[in-house]
């Protein structure tokens, strides 16, 4: 009794068919002489019905089966006396006349439903029931479907896929590394990949001309709603290529992933921002599009007026910038305080508010109320106003500061508070509904979702260009490469390697979507002396630059093609595809927020005699 056909299948036009279906037990209704069974697979739900008048032994058997049994059922399909509309096979049901009960289960620790309420320690030590559940199913199959996509896309354009090795060197290139001790070496440690870039720079110098992986990377740092310990990237690279190539190569992908799995138009050339320009206008290098709030540099205004908190930090290098929040003088006081709050997170001491009424800007009572109009003059009061266009009903917000990056930061993550606030931008969960609810492009899965309309999700996708070279690392007290080592700057900039690091552009790109970093990549020095000066800037003497970069240096030596490229988050683009907000949901696996794993326990604690082969001692 092999299956003929998914659960989830089986339609109208199927009336009349005999069939086997496979699956587990989702719930059971006895009324007495009649007993229905949803039985559930991968692909959705498929309603059982057995008959103690029809097939006695059969129903007999069916009695005892309980949640989340395994089964085998056959009989033939025939139409429902009761349809259920919320079901893609809400017509019809299987009248059952033989059943194989294949394995028992115990009572799961949570019932095996959508959108369940569930605390996620629960769910994650029994992942693989929290996998049943067909929200879960639909995500692991998108991921798939992207996955595919990716790899077709790639093959078309005369991508080979190849792999690169687990087991490398640790070299300095951003985030800590998980270090793998070596039996054999004693004493000395393999470190697993942050990413393949060294290696796929060297498949290009191998002639390979287009790699493209998709593949497990690994950096020990911070866990956040879009950052695992371990995740995959879409890491490809291009010979002969410049930003242009990569880019357009790119969009092409974008296009087609975003056209096949959700039935989205994503219309090209997809636009452009300068990094300045991104920080400038939304404070952030990965700005979300879908709203305006942008910020406003005021300092040319404030920066000589009488009050100390805007005119230190414009006196000491700093800057005083404002976002202007149509709508949001209707937040109650206390909320505006709990702003103030929000942006002290992101380091700044502080937040200045002007509220309008919506009798401004008549001069009766109410029309506006501010946290710092009475230090500054009239005018200079009316020219803020001016600038933000202020209209009855605003909300100015300005923060000062004497680092740049404290105000970008706090007003970057401002202006997407208040969108929130003011729903400007939908909830990712709305959004998944609205996308399950859709033509199905997905996941044509069950159910029909209230009002799609109201929620269609927006995909802004913007490619942030002309990245700074290096950063200051105040924690290593020097530069460090913004992107990493092997980026090239950009030519016109080149001789700013020495003279001013903080100037200098890099041929570095981002792909951004809806304020999400989704991929990022660069056209990569190619020639032996520009990659030692940018070591040199660096901060790497002559000999510690070969001790850990020498096997590419050196291979530089010997012809080495112009190549750049670029590396997504394949989880990152799946979780966007889904509509929710954190890539656990489509990590079949995951880790939790202090990096272990609750299914399987681990890290855990090893043999002593595991420790002594590797010729560790534990402190
Ligand atoms: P980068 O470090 O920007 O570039 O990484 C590329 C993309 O990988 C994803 N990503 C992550 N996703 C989940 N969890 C993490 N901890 C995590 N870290 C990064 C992001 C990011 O945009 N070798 C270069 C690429 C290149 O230059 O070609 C690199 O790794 O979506």
């Amino acid at each position: 009794m092999k299956r003929t056909i998914y659960c989830g299948q089986p339609r109208i036009d199927s009336i009349g068919k005999e069939i086997s279906v496979c699956g587990w037990v989702q719930r059971r209704r006895d009324l007495g002489q009649l007993l229905f069974i949803d039985l559930r697979d991968r692909s959705g739900i498929l309603q059982l019905a057995f008959d103690e008048n029809t097939c006695r032994d059969v129903f007999d058997a069916a009695v005892t089966l309980r949640s989340e049994f395994v089964i085998q059922a056959a009989g033939t399909v025939r139409e429902r006396s009761a349809k259920n509309p919320a079901l893609p096979t809400g017509d019809i049901e299987l009248e059952v006349t033989s059943l194989n009960i294949i394995s028992t289960a115990e009572t799961p620790p949570f019932e095996i439903e959508e959108n369940t309420d569930v605390n996620d320690a629960l769910l994650l030590k029994y992942r693989y029931l929290d996998l049943r559940r067909p929200d879960m199913q639909r995500n692991i199959e998108l991921r798939h479907k992207a996955a595919k996509i990716t790899r077709d896309y790639f093959d078309e354009q005369g991508f080979y896929e190849i792999e690169t090795p687990m087991l490398t060197k640790s070299t300095p290139e951003g985030a800590r590394d998980y270090l793998v001790p070596s039996r054999v070496h004693r004493g000395k440690f393999y470190a697993l990949p942050q990413s393949p870039q060294q290696y796929k720079q060297l498949l290009m110098l191998a002639g390979f001309d287009r790699y493209m992986q998709i593949v497990r990377c690994f950096r020990d740092e911070d866990l956040r709603a879009d950052r695992q310990p371990e995740f995959t990237q879409i890491d490809l690279e291009m010979s002969f290529a410049d930003e242009e190539d990569v880019i357009s190569m790119n969009e092409g992908y974008i296009k087609r992933l975003f056209g096949e799995i959700l039935g989205v138009d994503i219309s090209l050339p997809i636009k452009r921002l300068k990094w300045r320009e991104a920080m400038d206008r939304f404070g952030s290098d990965k700005p979300d599009m879908r709203f305006g709030l942008e910020l406003c540099d005021i300092s040319d205004i404030v920066g000589k007026c009488e009050f100390k908190v805007f005119t230190e930090p414009v006196k000491n290098g700093g800057s005083v910038r404002m976002i202007y929040v149509p709508g949001g003088g209707t937040m109650p006081r206390k909320q505006i305080d709990a702003l103030v709050e929000f942006v002290k997170t992101y380091g700044a001491r502080g937040l200045a508010w002007t509220k309008l009424g919506e009798n401004y800007p008549s001069n009766e009572e109410g029309s506006m109320s501010s946290s710092y109009a009475k230090f500054l003059t009239e005018d200079e009061n009316n020219a803020i106003l001016t600038r933000a266009g202020a209209k009855a009903g605003g909300l100015i917000l300005i923060v000062a500061d004497v680092k740049d990056d404290v105000v970008f930061a706090s007003l970057g993550a401002l202006r997407i508070e208040c969108a929130k606030r003011l729903g400007l931008i939908a909830d990712p969960s709305v959004i998944a509904s609205a996308i399950c609810g859709a033509q199905g492009a997905i996941c044509g899965a069950q159910g029909a979702r209230s009002n799609p309309d109201h929620c269609i999700p927006k995909y802004e996708f913007v490619w942030i260009t002309e990245f700074p070279l290096f950063e200051y690392s105040q924690e290593d007290e020097r530069f460090v490469a913004k992107h990493h080592p092997f980026t090239a700057p950009m030519d016109e900039d080149i001789d700013l390697l020495e003279t001013d690091k903080i100037n200098c552009r890099a041929k570095a790109y981002d792909l951004v979507l809806n304020g999400s970093e989704l991929g990022g990549g660069s056209i990569r020095i190619n020639t032996p002396e520009l990659q030692k000066r940018m070591f040199r800037a660096l901060g790497f003497s002559d000999e510690k630059a070969l001790e850990q970069f020498g096997h590419l240096i050196e291979a530089f030596k010997y012809g080495t093609p112009p190549h750049g490229g670029i590396a997504y988050g394949l989880d990152r683009i799946v979780m966007h595809l889904a509509g929710l907000s954190s890539i656990r949901d489509v990590i079949a696996f995951p880790k939790v927020q202090n990096a272990s794993e609750l299914l399987t326990a681990c890290p855990d604690i090893v043999d002593n005699k595991q420790l002594e082969e590797l010729g560790i001692r534990l402190t």
